[in-house]
């Protein structure tokens, strides 16, 4: 049989993270290629002990069929926590409890994206959003992201020539892949530019509570008077990925449309696990929890820094690591960077070329992610090493 495929997907091709997961589960293969909490980052014991309550006592409440819009207890606290700690959400939003921020994706793009219109996204961007957007149709066009966020002048510029933009799809703080925070005055230019063009946002924060150093900037959504943005936010990177716990703040008619759609895809968001995380924001406290995470990862992250002043030579350069999960190193002109990652393969290290996250795959790129919140101290030494020494071979 010649299967043949819907035109939606018979493009879309698996993602290079994935493939590259392949090589990274050898054992021997240092992993710095995943986008994974740190092991010792997880609430093993309290959710140990919350499931051990809820299937003891209550155990039908967690194992029924619930409603598709979220648990109700999880959708109250979250609505009174978003506004009163971020200034998120007002009267005519409403939020919805997702299977991963994933989710919140498709189902905006179901829900708003016809064939043949644009989504503006940052150049580069994570790339699972970018495979989604894709897989209904549209075209994507990739805003370059500098250091302080999105190029206004070529979001004005692309919101000007093409005709069907629908949505600008932003990761304003610790960018995935890029680690890159947006300032507020380019957050505001963003809303007033989206509102100008008559776009939709679409504000993808899964790691806006792991800021290492600075202050806080308000998110997007806060400016939103005129319900043009899809907050997204996630548990994955704060509690457990596995849970798969998200939530989405929309306008109300969206988050309407939003639900319908969902009701066709997994009916509802495990149960059990959405009274997990509403019964650990309850019985444990979420600030101090959120504080150890940041404790952890702000010493993976300085140790980072110091391996890769360390080891790489001055002609690789690195983005700054403020919060998140990873940085993004540039390889000198004259490098191959599809050949050093490869290289680097061969030598038990992985890491993710940057070209996986743009637009247009084919497009020149010198820049590689690296994470380092999954793997061990050890391996991180030696992972920057390998790579280090390849960068000193091939610059010679
Ligand atoms: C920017 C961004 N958005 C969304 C997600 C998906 O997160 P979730 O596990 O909530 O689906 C990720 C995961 O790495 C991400 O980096």
């Amino acid at each position: 049989m010649e299967y043949v495929f819907s035109d939606r997907v018979s493009s879309l091709k698996p993602s290079a993270i994935r493939e590259i997961f392949k090589y990274a589960a050898d054992p021997e293969v240092i992993s710095l290629s995943a986008g994974n909490p740190s092991p010792e980052a997880f609430p093993c014991k309290e959710i140990a002990e919350i499931s051990a309550d809820i299937l003891g006592k209550n155990p039908i409440a967690s194992l029924q069929y619930s409603v598709t819009e979220g648990y109700t207890p999880l959708r109250a606290r979250l609505k009174t926590y978003m506004k009163s700690k971020y200034n998120i959400g007002t009267d005519d939003d409403s939020i919805l409890i997702t299977s991963g921020a994933q989710q919140i994706m498709d189902l905006a793009s179901k829900s708003l994206i016809n064939e043949h219109d644009v989504v503006i996204c940052e150049a580069p961007s994570f790339i699972g959003s970018l495979n989604t957007f894709r897989s209904y149709n549209c075209r994507l066009r990739g805003v370059p992201v500098e250091s302080d966020g999105m190029n206004i002048e070529q979001l004005e510029q692309a919101l000007k020539e093409e005709k069907n933009v629908k949505l600008i799809y932003t990761i304003p703080n610790f960018q995935n892949p890029s680690g890159v925070t947006m300032s507020l005055e380019k957050r505001k230019a963003v809303y007033e530019l989206a509102k100008k063009y008559n776009v939709l946002i679409i504000e993808d924060n899964p790691y806006g509570d792991l800021r290492y150093v600075g202050e806080d900037i308000p998110a997007i959504k806060t400016f939103d008077t005129e319900g043009i943005v899809i907050y997204a936010g996630s548990f994955s990177k704060t509690i457990a990925p596995g849970l798969r716990v998200a939530f989405a703040v929309a306008p109300t008619p969206i988050f309407q449309k939003m639900v319908v759609c969902k009701q066709g895809q997994d009916v509802h968001t495990n149960i059990w696990s959405q009274i997990i995380v509403d019964e650990f924001m309850d019985r444990y406290d979420y600030e101090a929890h959120l504080e150890k995470l940041r404790r952890i990862y702000s010493k993976k992250a300085s140790y980072t820094t110091y391996l890769l002043d360390q080891y790489l030579p001055q002609q690789v350069t690195y983005n700054k690591i403020e919060g998140g999960l990873f940085t993004v190193c540039t390889l000198p002109d004259g490098i191959d960077m599809q050949a050093f990652c490869k290289e680097l393969i061969n030598r038990k290290v992985c890491v993710v070329p940057g070209n996986a996250f743009l637009t247009d795959e084919s497009q020149p790129c010198s820049n590689f992610r690296i994470n380092f919140t999954t793997p061990t101290d050890k391996q991180l030494c030696k992972g920057i090493k390998i790579m280090g020494e390849l960068a000193k071979e091939l610059i010679k």
